[in-house]
């Protein structure tokens, strides 16, 4: 059951799809205090949800903001990333979900103070609240998915292996890329474009001289199997002649300052201005420019920098300048010298200059502060609803860094600016089980990691965990280790996973089809489907579907990990689709080996998944001959679809062939 609470007068977030009458009277379960609520925990409570944030999967014992931000350099110790989900499920003593509907600032503190006690405030009361009750963890994120609509459904294609760099500056560093990959057989659907491809980092243009013809490019790489995905990015350049800029100073489609002139940030191009996405004639002016690249033969986009992320804004940086040229006067002791870097490094996405602009929501003007978490949401709308007019049944691959519930329906969104560390491999998983209960299924992180040099052996750990995200990227930022797959020395064990995937994804695209249509989640805690006190408090594994649990080595080093088999369990130990063993396990803890070149996974009692044989790309997959991997006499009923129309037309084939593997249960 769900009840809404209406306090004060709350900012329209459309995060919901459905219109509940509101209750009357008190919010059940918490006690409201000074612009917040209260609960009190009990020893045995787990606080799951919060999407995007660091904290795994139970996200007691911390504090954390739901503040979009650009965070390239995150940690354990971080408050905010760039989504902002304020959906939580308390589980214990009591169970029950809320959802914060609030697009401002709001801070949860969730055992930090003091352990027993969860404090979650806002800056002020003026929001929807919605109590969700159900018999189960996972009945009340379906619940509550159905309150907040279908999550965004991708075309097939964008399950495949990408490729990404900020880096490739020319058409032929993208040849290059499709070339080596083809030349090793590695299989590859997609190279991603950053921001090198346009001209100047200036919205829907093309470089000219980097890419003389970029619809040349794309067709060519569509003959080999490959789509180009560019980035767009929010920030549009000022410049004069640039008819994006024109276009939206005439037309007043950018946020404006506080004398309502288009308000001044930096981000690449320098100085830009921001399109107000919360204006839906400023949304529909912003979608349909992405009919350029569209009309190329881009079939997919990536959505950047939205948070907004602020390198400057132009009064800051001119106050700042001033100050620093006060303090160059100086003799620069402790107190000036930490004034001059605090100022400086305080320039970029300062919270004050989201102070300092404004949208015109319904003829109003709102300061961006009060609607912060709101913006990359409406640009992912901007594109989604875009694509729905210029590509009306053909599904267009699009996925976001900043978001807020409701995104999900227009998007997926990758997990952002990783590094190239074992602890955000870990995070990597448990992220995905938190981002599925707020709707967004599609994702995945920067694979390999993004900042930081990577190294061959966590390359192939984070492979291990990829093949089975929907989104699966290897991405690296400019001046880092260069990671494509063939530049590393032992290039074929990558490849073996990478073969794998393409395997695993009849069953994954059927999984993630399940999910996005039943309203449910892919990826579960194992806490959601285990009662006993050891699965409810495993962090590093998780459930996929009805079928698998993931246990992936997230540490240095590893001959193998300690796995916590919640019931009887086939582990699986693969080190290509034809060389792997089986060995049931019994329920307990084991210490499994896994060795550098297998992917470990397990298949619950009595399941089985369907496995096919690899491909150059999805398209060229085989999905009629499928085999089983599981337990003998299991079955598997796999949902299939053309993979690219809009209106989804699946259907379920039954599979019940020869078990690839015939276990008999000891
Ligand atoms: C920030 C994004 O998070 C990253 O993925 C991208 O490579 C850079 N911007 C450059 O566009």
């Amino acid at each position: 059951m769900i009840e809404k609470f209406v306090l004060g007068k709350p900012f329209e977030t459309f995060a919901t799809v459905e219109r509940l009458t509101p209750s009357e009277g008190e919010i059940p379960f918490f006690t409201t205090i000074d612009k917040g609520f209260f609960y009190k925990l009990s020893d045995n409570d787990i606080v799951y949800g919060l999407g995007e944030q660091v904290g795994g999967i139970n996200k007691r014992g911390k504090k954390y903001i739901s503040r979009n931000s650009d965070n390239p350099h995150h940690q354990e110790d971080t408050l905010s990333l760039y989504g902002a989900h304020n959906f939580l499920i308390i589980s214990g003593e009591e169970l029950f979900g809320v959802f914060f509907d609030y697009p401002g600032f709001m801070e949860f503190d969730i055992g930090y103070t003091n352990r027993d006690e969860l404090t979650i405030t806002a800056e002020n009361m003026d929001m929807d609240v919605y109590i969700i009750t159900g018999n189960s963890e996972r009945d009340i994120v379906k619940q509550f998915r159905k309150l907040i609509g279908k999550s965004y459904i991708p075309p097939k294609w964008a399950f495949g292996y990408g490729q990404s760099r900020w880096g490739y500056k020319c058409e032929e560093d993208i040849r290059e890329v499709a070339r080596r990959y083809r030349e090793n057989n590695i299989p590859l659907d997609s190279i991603y474009l950053d921001i090198d491809y346009m001209e100047d980092y200036k919205d829907f243009t093309v470089n000219k001289e980097a890419f003389p013809d970029l619809k040349g490019l794309c067709e060519d790489m569509k003959k080999e199997g490959i789509r180009l995905v560019p980035i767009i990015d929010a920030g549009v350049k000022i410049e004069k002649g640039y008819s994006v800029y024109e276009e939206g100073v005439e037309k007043g489609y950018f946020c404006t300052d506080r004398e309502g002139n288009p308000f001044i940030a930096a981000v690449w191009p320098g100085r830009v201005h921001f399109p107000d996405f919360l204006d839906p004639k400023a949304r529909e002016w912003f979608g349909d420019k992405y009919s350029v690249l569209l009309d190329m033969g881009i079939e997919g986009f990536w959505n950047d920098m939205n948070e907004p992320a602020i390198f400057y804004s132009e009064k800051r940086l001119n106050e700042v300048l001033e100050r620093i040229n006060e303090l160059g006067k100086k003799n620069m002791g402790i107190s000036e010298f930490f004034e001059f870097t605090g100022i400086v490094n305080g320039l970029s996405n300062n919270e004050g200059d989201y102070d300092e602009f404004f949208h015109n929501v319904g003829e109003k003007s709102v300061p961006h502060c009060r609607l912060h978490n709101l913006y990359g949401f409406n640009m992912t709308k901007a594109a989604g609803e875009a694509f729905e007019r210029l590509s009306p049944d053909k599904r267009i691959l699009m996925f976001s860094r900043s978001s807020y519930i409701g995104a999900h329906r227009y998007g997926g969104i990758w997990q952002g600016d990783n590094k190239s560390w074992w602890s955000h491999l870990l995070m990597n998983m448990q992220m995905t089980a938190s981002l599925n209960m707020v709707g967004f299924l599609y994702t995945g992180a920067d694979t390999g990691g993004f900042g930081c040099d990577t190294t061959e052996e966590l390359m192939l750990r984070w492979l291990q965990l990829s093949v089975f995200m929907p989104l699966m990227r290897n991405h690296s930022a400019l001046g880092t280790r260069e990671q494509e797959l063939y530049r590393f020395r032992n290039c074929e064990d990558c490849k073996k996973m990478i073969e794998i995937r393409y395997g695993l994804i009849p069953y994954l695209y059927s999984e993630f089809m399940k999910a996005a249509t039943n309203d449910d989640m892919m990826f579960r805690p194992l806490g959601f489907d285990f009662k006993d006190e050891a699965a409810r408090n495993t962090e590093d594994q998780v459930l996929l579907g009805s079928e698998l649990m993931l246990a992936p080595v997230c540490t240095r080093n590893a001959k193998g990990r300690y796995v916590y088999l919640p019931e009887e369990m086939l582990l699986i130990r693969m080190r290509s689709l034809e060389d792997y063993d089986c060995e049931p396990l019994p329920k307990g803890h084991h210490y499994v080996k896994a060795d550098l070149k297998e992917l470990i996974f397990f298949i619950r009692k009595g399941k089985a998944i369907p496995v096919g044989k690899s491909a150059k790309n999805t398209e060229s997959l085989d999905s009629d001959h499928l085999s089983l991997l599981g337990y003998e006499g299991a079955e598997y009923e796999l949902y299939e679809d053309d993979g690219i129309s809009r209106n989804v037309m699946g259907s379920i084939r039954k599979i019940k062939n020869k078990p690839y593997c015939r276990m008999t249960t000891s």
